[in-house]
């Protein structure tokens, strides 16, 4: 199989078809003003917009309620409804899959700061439920750990721009009743070396980046804490 970017709710609230039908609905509230604000919308008139039947209408409108996607009330006997930031995530994630295609990768410049962690990306790189990922998905077995690389304001606000980016899925696993968490990857070039850009699905930081690379970027570029470090981000 080969890697998947962003994790997709699809498993959780049906098959596949019926999240793309989700999808449709989605879009159809967003151009009725439901991404900002409430809207009165009922199912048939749902279902009208799109071609399905009422009852079909309503059954994705459950799903996307269940799912998180929207929020619904009753006002009288006329539903209100409006689209949650995690439905919002999910029609970003519809456009740049479509972005891409018509005009291609997205490319990112960043600059920072080398700066040392806690000895923690060499733990959780080696935990073999990541590690036996790696190889196939990324095109290597990374150096145990990750590179950290510290973010001045105006470059947090730029690579924030990346949680939309499609990239490589590094699954999360259980083991030993502990829960790892998935990752997304985007492919870098970090002072010219090639690598990763791994974003874990829950980070605690906003203002450090960390990258993973085939080799010790240390070593390979000379690099101590504190050294400024040129970064290069292009969509997979
Ligand atoms: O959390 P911390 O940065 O202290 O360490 P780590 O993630 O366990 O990585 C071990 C060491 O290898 C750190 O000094 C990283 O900066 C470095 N490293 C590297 O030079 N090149 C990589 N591709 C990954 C990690």
């Amino acid at each position: 199989m080969s890697p998947v970017a962003r994790s997709s709710p699809a498993s959780r609230s049906g098959t596949t078809r019926s999240r793309s039908e989700q999808l449709r609905v989605l879009r159809v509230l967003a151009s009725a003003g439901a991404d900002r604000g409430s809207i009165e919308l009922t199912s048939r008139e749902v279902g009208q917009r799109i071609g399905l039947s009422q009852q079909a209408a309503d059954r994705h409108l459950v799903a996307l309620e269940r799912g998180g996607d929207i929020s619904r009330t009753l006002h009288g006997r006329r539903p209100s409804l409006s689209i949650t930031p995690r439905g919002l995530d999910a029609l970003r994630a519809e456009y740049q899959a479509l972005r891409r295609i018509f005009e291609g990768p997205n490319r990112l410049q960043l600059h920072g700061i080398v700066v040392s962690g806690l000895g923690e990306g060499r733990y959780y790189l080696s935990q073999p439920g990541y590690a036996d990922q790696f190889p196939a998905r990324l095109g290597y077995a990374p150096f145990p750990g990750t590179l950290n690389v510290r973010l001045d304001r105006e470059m947090i606000r730029r690579a924030a721009m990346v949680k939309q980016w499609t990239g490589v899925r590094i699954d999360g696993f259980q083991t030993s009743g502990r829960t790892f968490g998935g990752a997304t990857c985007i492919p870098a070039k970090i002072g010219g070396s090639p690598g990763h850009l791994i974003r874990p699905d829950r980070t605690h930081y906003e203002d450090v980046v960390e990258f993973v690379a085939p080799v010790s970027l240390r070593e390979t570029l000379k690099l101590a804490d504190s050294d400024p470090l040129d970064i290069e981000l292009e969509e997979s």
